[in-house]
C-alpha cells in the first residue's frame, strides 16, 4: 500500500465547498469528517489523513511538509508568499480583495490609515497606486475600523458585500479576484508524485465540469 497522503482543510466558509469537491471527485470521506470537532481524521480506505485547519495555516502546514496537499484561499497565498506549488483553481469560495470605505467618508490628504488582515497585498497594492498610506494591521471584524475612526480604509475580502452594506461602508476599488486553490508541498510532490497526480488529475475534471 502506498505512503499515507496529508491533506490540510480548511474549516469554516471554504470547508463545505472542499468537501463536496472532493466527494464528487469519488474521496469516500466519512460524515464524522463534515460533524466532528476532531482536528485530524484519518481515512484508511482512501489512505489519506486530513488536518482540519484554521484557513491562514494551511499554506503554514502545507511549506513546513506536515501536510502534503492544501487547500488555501488565493488571498492567503498573495499574503504569505509561501514556498509551495499551486497546481490547481479550484474556483470555488468566489470572492474578491478590496479597498472600502465610508460612504460619505473623506481620506486624509497625507497618508490614509489602512485598517486590514493583509498587511502585505495592501501596502504592494497602494504603492503600485503610488499612494503613501500607513497600514493597521488587524485580525478581524476590519470593518470596524473606518465606522470608529481608526482608519480611513480598509483593505478586505468582499464575498456577497453584506458585511459592508450592514456596516455603511461602501466598495471604491477592486483589488483581485479570488478563489481556493490546491496547493503542494515540493518536497512531497517528488515523493508523492502518482497519488498527487491522480488527486489534482480527479479534481480537474470535477472543476472542468462545474
Ligand atoms: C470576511 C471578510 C469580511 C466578510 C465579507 O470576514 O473579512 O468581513 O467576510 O463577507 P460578505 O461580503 O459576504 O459580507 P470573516 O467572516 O471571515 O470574519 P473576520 O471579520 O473575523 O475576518
Amino acid at each position: 500500500m502506498s505512503e499515507v497522503l496529508t491533506i490540510a482543510m480548511p474549516k469554516g466558509r471554504i470547508f463545505e465547498e472542499a468537501a463536496d469537491l472532493l466527494r464528487k471527485a469519488n474521496f469516500q470521506l466519512p460524515q464524522e469528517f463534515d460533524d466532528s470537532r476532531k482536528l485530524i481524521v484519518d481515512v484508511p480506505e482512501e489512505n489519506i489523513r486530513f488536518i482540519l485547519a484554521k484557513p491562514m495555516d494551511v499554506a503554514t502546514y502545507v511549506e513546513y511538509g506536515v501536510a502534503d496537499l492544501g487547500i488555501a484561499g488565493k488571498d492567503v497565498l498573495l499574503e504569505e508568499e509561501r514556498d509551495v506549488y499551486e497546481v490547481l483553481d479550484l474556483k470555488i469560495s468566489k470572492c474578491h480583495l478590496a479597498v472600502a470605505g465610508l460612504a460619505n467618508g473623506q481620506a486624509s490628504e497625507v497618508a490614509k490609515k489602512v485598517a486590514t488582515k493583509y498587511p502585505n497585498v495592501a501596502s504592494t497594492y497602494f504603492r503600485q497606486q503610488g499612494e503613501q498610506v500607513e497600514i493597521i494591521p488587524l485580525n478581524g471584524s476590519i470593518e470596524l475600523g473606518p465606522i470608529i475612526g481608526l482608519a480611513d480604509r480598509i483593505v478586505d475580502i468582499v464575498s456577497t458585500g453584506r458585511t459592508l452594506i450592514e456596516n455603511g461602508l461602501v466598495e471604491l476599488e477592486h483589488i483581485e479576484d479570488i478563489t481556493s486553490r490546491l496547493i503542494v508541498n515540493p518536497v512531497s510532490y517528488r515523493l508523492k508524485d502518482e497519488r498527487i497526480d491522480d488527486m489534482v488529475n480527479r479534481l480537474t475534471t470535477v472543476v472542468e465540469n462545474m
